[in-house]
């Protein structure tokens, strides 16, 4: 049995997981997302719009994103709750749904994996609790459950300020370094 250590207390990973509450998020619910991402077009866009846009305007456009990729690649946005707050946001789809991945000089993103734009738990206080192990995975499963063969994702090898976490999750998840050209090396994990 996996067992995570914080602040020095052992505690059981299923037990972890019993506490969180998933959520698929779609058109219809969409403003159960949490404030940062409802209103982030970071990977929908390369920052075009972003900056100028008002608020109504990039949900508007996130919408828009949602209704295409809903309809050619499923539920591609899931939220996590505990207690009945909302902690996690999780945004994945094939790469070619992000044209911010373009940016990334690791990539390209393999186009027989299911890419992870965001694994994010909004609220600092809640990390290194084991909730960031419980999402991804239950999303790998799901992932795999829909067929994906496997999954990727660019990590951050300084920091965890990234979209999906620092590279240290990663490869104690088992993923492996692909390509590593600069701090946002792509991994990947075979499911
Ligand atoms: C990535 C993230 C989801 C991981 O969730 P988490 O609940 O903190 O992760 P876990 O507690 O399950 O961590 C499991 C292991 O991953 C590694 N890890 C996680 N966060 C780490 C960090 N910041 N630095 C180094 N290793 C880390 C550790 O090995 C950790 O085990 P340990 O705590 O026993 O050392 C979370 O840290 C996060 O949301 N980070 C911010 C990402 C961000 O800024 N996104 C921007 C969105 S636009």
């Amino acid at each position: 049995m996996l067992l995570v250590i914080n602040c020095g207390n052992p505690y059981d990973v299923g037990e972890v997981g019993k506490l969180l509450n998933f959520e698929k998020i779609g058109i219809h619910n969409f403003s159960k997302a949490p404030e940062p991402c409802r209103f982030c077009l970071y990977w929908q866009t390369k920052g075009e719009l972003q900056n100028a846009a008002s608020k109504r305007d990039v949900e508007k456009e996130k919408l828009k994103w949602l209704n295409i990729v809903e309809k050619t690649f499923g539920n591609c946005i899931e939220i996590v709750s505990l207690n009945g707050t909302t902690i996690g946001f999780m945004q994945y789809a094939l790469a070619k749904y992000f044209p911010r991945v373009e940016d990334y000089f690791s990539g390209p993103p393999s186009e027989d994996a299911a890419f992870i734009a965001c694994l994010y738990i909004v609220d600092k206080d809640q990390r290194r609790r084991g909730y960031g192990t419980v999402m991804l995975e239950k999303l790998l499963k799901e992932l795999s459950g829909r067929g994906f063969k496997a999954v990727e994702t660019f990590a951050r090898m300084s920091s965890e300020n990234n979209p999906s976490g620092p590279l240290t999750f990663y490869l104690k998840h088992g993923f492996e370094i692909v390509r590593q050209i600069d701090d946002f090396p792509l991994v990947r994990i075979k499911l």
